[in-house]
């Protein structure tokens, strides 16, 4: 039995607006529409929470009393269908009748008229009301978000908003030790399929594919990774058999690319079913890649001093640099979840310097465009650990910082990644 796309839709929205991260709640509620309707229940889902702070302060103004807590997924429901009329291809007249038809699905009838007069006067006072928003809400990011971002980022920050409300682009790493990016993209090509490049091995797709559509995916040409965490590797650039810690390495994409280049991987994570990824994916690409069950903070505990040429610290962080792909964090990260973030940052660092040889390098990395979890981390390192010091990065990837460097995420280009390498001298 299947359940209609919108209510699933509406409810999954209520739900994360209650707290819920969508990673843990989505592939349940994807099994329980039909599968013509996943595409869909995709995009409703993901398109209405990377436009929510802007729905939400439309929604403030088309009610004219605040809805009770236990009906907050009407507040969903409108903000979803808001997002239908505006963003996609369906008549307006069945985005409507379609958001009123689920008051029914979500056992609330009685409020059919209201959600229908919402979207009716949507549909009539648009332009007022979207005139009506406050920055942020224009903006579409979290008030205090907007507020850290404009201090940081004064310029760029119309090109990061504009970034987070669109869809992400779907960009392939193709494994040049099976293919080269050309032949690959001529593959692509006689599949019908249009691409771009993307960096030295990676190609952007013109539209996205399921990936069993792309030629040879399961025989491991290629994987799905974005431009920007296609550098890890190319930073670290390992030598043939260096022995690389990944810390935090599921669900694998930087661990996998790092055994492509020739190193021999070790990848942990705090999270075991995580790391099944790792091992699926690494399987799947013919690389053998070894994974440890473990917290990074404990790892020194584990496994021996100095015993690593190179480590990948890819940092658990607040993910501002990919709410597109993220859209989730506008609605449920709170300013105070940075200040977490950033004790678990610092204790890693401390805790894995201890396992890098002499002479190795350490790639700190965040998906983070927050200067508090990226170059202030590195900063009180670099303080108070005397054997690090901090390496001008080799390749121009984003905008220089005090340490490291920031790519600043736009439209059509990579994630808001953060990079830092540190070396530990020899005595
Ligand atoms: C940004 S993701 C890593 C992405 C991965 N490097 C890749 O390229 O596919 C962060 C990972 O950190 C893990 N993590 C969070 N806290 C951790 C901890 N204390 N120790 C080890 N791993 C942790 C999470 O389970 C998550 O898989």
């Amino acid at each position: 039995m299947t359940e209609p796309v919108r209510a699933v839709a509406a409810s999954l929205l209520d739900d994360v607006a209650k707290g819920s991260s969508l990673n843990k709640i989505y592939d349940r509620a994807e099994r329980s529409v039909a599968d013509s309707e996943q595409p869909f229940l995709r995009e409703l889902v993901y398109g209405s929470l990377r436009l929510w702070p802007l729905y939400k302060g439309v929604t403030r103004q088309l009610l004219e009393r605040p809805l009770k807590t236990k009906d907050a997924v009407l507040e969903a429901l409108l903000i979803m269908a808001m997002y239908e009329l505006d963003e996609c291809a369906t008549p307006d007249y069945a985005s409507v009748s379609g958001a009123v038809d689920c008051c029914e699905q979500l056992g609330r009838p009685w409020a059919n008229r209201l959600i229908n007069g919402c979207l009716r006067r949507y549909q009539r006072d648009k332009a007022t009301l979207l005139k009506s928003l406050g920055d942020s809400e224009r903006a579409a990011l979290p008030g205090w978000l907007h507020k850290l971002l404009s201090k940081s980022y004064p310029e760029q920050l119309d090109q990061l908003a504009d970034a987070s409300r669109q869809r992400p682009p779907f960009t392939l790493r193709i494994n040049t030790e099976r293919i080269s990016v050309n032949d690959y993209r001529a593959l692509l090509t006689k599949a019908g399929i249009d691409s771009r490049a993307a960096g030295t091995s990676g190609l952007t797709l013109v539209q996205p594919v399921p990936v069993a559509q792309l030629p040879g995916f399961q025989d491991g040409f290629v994987s799905v990774q974005d431009a920007s965490a296609q550098l890890a590797g190319l930073l670290l650039s390992p030598e043939q058999g260096m022995t690389v810690l990944d810390v935090c390495a599921a669900p694998g994409g930087k661990a996998c690319h790092l055994a492509e280049l020739g190193a021999t991987v070790i990848a942990a994570d705090i999270s075991e079913d995580r790391l099944v990824k790792v091992t699926e994916n690494a399987s799947r690409l013919n690389l053998s890649i070894t994974s440890i069950h473990s917290d990074g903070r404990s790892l020194h505990e584990l496994l021996a001093p100095a015993s690593f040429d190179a480590i990948l610290l890819d940092a658990p962080c607040s993910a501002t640099g990919v709410l597109r792909r993220n859209p989730d964090v506008k609605v449920i990260r709170r300013k105070s979840d940075i200040d977490q973030f950033t004790a678990l940052q610092n204790e890693l660092l401390q805790s894995v310097w201890k396992l890098l040889k002499p002479g190795g390098q350490l790639l700190y990395a965040t998906c983070s465009i927050l200067l508090q979890e990226n170059d202030a981390i590195v900063g009180r390192f670099l303080e108070s650990e005397e054997t690090a010091h901090s390496m001008i990065l080799p390749k121009t990837i984003g905008e220089a910082t005090t340490y490291g460097q920031q790519v600043i995420p736009s439209a059509l280009g990579g994630d808001g990644l953060y990079y830092a390498l540190l070396e530990k001298p020899t005595p």
